[in-house]
């Protein structure tokens, strides 16, 4: 029977750009969804873009953007992205749509209503300059338990103690600068200890991951506590219904942001929400995360849905976070990849794959490692099974007319692959890519050996042979076409060329019973390129590059908020002034200039993201400041030894200091 499957996968936050860490889980979620759809399953993919809360509110004040302007500009941004990664979602909306005020409103109602939301008067810390009550993480002190300075207001980096913001000694605001006073005000609370009953019988249910379990289980013994769910104005998000000045927490409407997703597909293509989001509907909803969002997709989201009377999740499914080349994605290293610094280098299918051959159904964080990432899919994708195709097709097409023989020359052989199938089926459904993509693998070397045995180049060579030659093309093409039906879900722009070169749908799973015989292909073009190692190293150039040159021209200034700097942290800073010897351009850069810098009895060598601005020959003579104690990094071109400081437009005007002020290399200007 065809299931009914609603997907969602975590909404990204509008406040940044998409990274391949986020793509882990999007991609996992697609090829899910892909895979379903392939099964003749009716499986629909919801989502939207995080557009509330606090971060994002301070981040349109300081761009100078109303917060709509800047989620708009955002969203447009990810969906690019993912569109490009062939994320084939059925709406990606906005948690500030209209369709999600209602639906927020209209569970709001319902809660209040059966009497889960509750008002209380709490204390809170308050930035008496930006008048706003600050959230933890916008308030920074030092740790009341092992007194290290400058840490968050919810818990101490150094010794790992969680504490209220108000324990905080010496608490500043990040926002202003200034010491917050603490202060009153109501808050709304959704009574979330009033669900324990519920929420047990759905951990019961037994469909969430053994880890995820454990954590509930954990949080059951630890109690539940209740949630606050207001925020005073200033907010960006929705008003809270008859509570002028307050607003709904960011995490009250994102999750609901999937029913309303959803609810626009159903507007759209004429579904009944009911249908799908009552208490006892035959259909399926599953919600892929990262496994910091655990919480709130086991706790408070299911209670909400419980407490408004609609259906709780059929399985909320986690998955462990990404790490490059062993580590946690790291800026100065270039292994903080953002999507569209992939995308501008290197084929999409190729990272899909990576990800698919290393997910399984736990929470452990994935590796992309580079080196591996190459070797891996050159070998299997380019080597084992494109490879497939370009040996047999080449004889179909000069020999045969582009026709395929009437018969397969070994049909074990093909039966050996749909007795594949099934567990390669199920690898998907339970999530194990990782077991399928081996499967599939151990199934291309079965074709490729099939193919070495019969030597088709050989053959073709003696006389009498030309049947057979095509009979064992024929097979090894519809092997091919085995390969890429699985595939299919993982690489979907590749299968989409294979299609077009078959000449049948790749989508189809269950036409794979029937080979393809006495049937016309298109001529064979290739299919997909190797990783060239070069583009890797240059994405990762790139990755690091970008954050000098935004650094460099003030770009960062304007889109983060770097976190408040006392003066003793200014003071480790050692600026200089210092006089440009020598200024060129960088092969294979390009924004990059190497300058060679005097400062005053030393000479430096820095790359600067400055090229765009300056003609080198203009530099050559002329003073600026550089951070000389900057930690030095290796980068592709060479070492650079610190940080020149630029400001303004470029020309003329970027450089502050003139020589007739008494500037002089080596002075110590910080
Ligand atoms: N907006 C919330 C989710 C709301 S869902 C109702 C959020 N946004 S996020 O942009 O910070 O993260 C989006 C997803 O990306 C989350 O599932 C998160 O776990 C995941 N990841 C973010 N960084 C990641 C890695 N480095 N690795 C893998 N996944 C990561 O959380
Ligand atoms: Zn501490």
């Amino acid at each position: 029977m065809k299931r009914k499957i609603l997907v969602t996968a975590a909404l990204p936050y509008a406040n940044g750009d998409i990274h391949l860490g986020h793509m882990l889980g999007y991609i996992q979620t697609d090829i899910w969804v892909r895979f379903q759809r392939a099964q003749g399953n009716q499986c629909y993919f919801a989502w939207s873009s995080d557009a509330h809360g606090t971060p994002i509110m301070l981040r349109a004040q300081q761009e100078g953007v109303e917060p709509e302007m800047l989620v708009d500009r955002m969203q447009s941004a990810h969906a690019a992205d993912f569109q490009e990664f062939s994320v084939s979602y059925d709406n990606f909306s906005s948690t500030h749509a209209e369709s999600n005020r209602l639906q927020v409103e209209d569970i709001y109602r319902r809660l209040d209503q059966a009497g889960h939301i509750e008002r209380r008067t709490i204390t809170q810390l308050y930035d008496p300059e930006e008048r706003m009550f600050l959230p933890d993480r916008f308030i920074r002190g030092t740790c009341p338990n092992c007194r290290t300075e400058d840490q968050y207001g919810d818990a101490c980096e150094a010794c790992g103690k969680t504490y209220d913001p108000t324990d905080l000694i010496d608490p500043r605001s990040v926002v202003s600068g200034s010491v917050p006073v603490p202060r009153e005000s109501e808050h709304y609370f959704f009574k979330l200890s009033a669900f324990e009953e519920p929420l047990k019988a759905w951990l019961q249910a037994g469909t969430l991951q053994d880890e995820v379990t454990n954590k509930l289980r954990e949080w059951f013994t630890d109690g539940l506590r209740d949630w606050d769910i207001s925020r005073d104005a200033p907010y960006f998000g929705f008003e809270i219904p008859g509570a002028p000045g307050k607003y709904f927490y960011v995490w009250v409407d994102a999750p609901i942001g999937y029913a309303s997703s959803f609810q626009e597909i159903c507007d759209r293509d004429g579904l009944n929400f009911e249908d799908w989001w009552q208490p006892n509907a035959d259909t399926e909803l599953y919600h892929f995360i990262g496994k910091d969002i655990i919480y709130f997709h086991t706790l408070f989201w299911p209670a909400m849905l419980h407490g408004a009377g609609m259906r709780t999740p059929t399985s909320v499914f986690a998955h462990g976070f990404l790490t490059v080349n062993g580590a946690k994605m790291s800026k100065s290293r270039g292994t903080f990849i953002k999507a569209r610094t992939y995308l501008d280098r290197l084929n999409p299918d190729h990272l899909r794959y990576y990800y698919a051959a290393k997910l399984g159904t736990g929470l452990s964080d994935i590796d992309l490692n580079l080196e591996d990432f190459v070797q891996r899919v050159n070998a299997d994708l380019v080597g084992k099974v494109i490879n497939i195709a370009s040996r047999s097709a080449g004889f179909i097409q000069k020999r045969f007319d582009g026709r395929l023989a009437q018969r397969l020359d070994d049909e074990a052989l093909y039966r050996e692959f749909l007795d594949a199938d099934r567990s390669i089926v199920d690898a998907f459904e339970a999530r194990n890519f990782q077991k399928a993509i081996r499967r599939i693998m151990a199934m291309a070397d079965r074709a490729n050996r099939y193919i070495d045995e019969h030597k088709p180049w050989q053959m073709i060579k003696e006389p009498g042979q030309e049947a057979k030659v095509q009979a064992v093309c024929t097979q090894g093409l519809n092997l091919f076409r085995v390969l890429m039906t699985w595939l299919a879900p993982v690489i979907p722009a590749t299968a989409e060329k294979a299609s077009a070169f078959l000449n049948i749908d790749l989508t189809a799973w269950h036409t794979i019973g029937e080979p393809l015989l006495d049937t016309a292909i298109d001529p064979f073009k290739p299919l997909m390129m190797r990783v060239d190692p070069d583009r890797v190293a240059d994405m990762v150039e790139a990755s690091k590059e970008s954050l000098q040159a935004t650094a460099e021209s003030g770009e960062t200034a304007a889109l983060d908020l770097a976190p408040e700097i006392t003066i003793e942290d200014f003071a480790k800073v050692d600026l200089r002034v210092v006089k440009i010897l020598n200024a060129e351009a960088v092969e294979g850069a390009d924004k990059l200039l190497r300058l060679t810098l005097d400062l005053g009895g030393e000479t430096r060598q820095v790359f600067a993201g400055i090229k765009s601005a300056y003609d080198p020959a203009d530099l050559t003579g002329r003073l600026t400041v550089m951070v000389a104690n900057l930690q030095p990094r290796k980068m592709r071109f060479g070492m650079s030894e610190g940080m020149v400081l630029a400001a303004g437009p470029g020309g003329q005007d970027l450089f502050i200091l003139s020589p007739d002020d008494g500037a002089r290399p080596g002075l110590r200007v910080s």
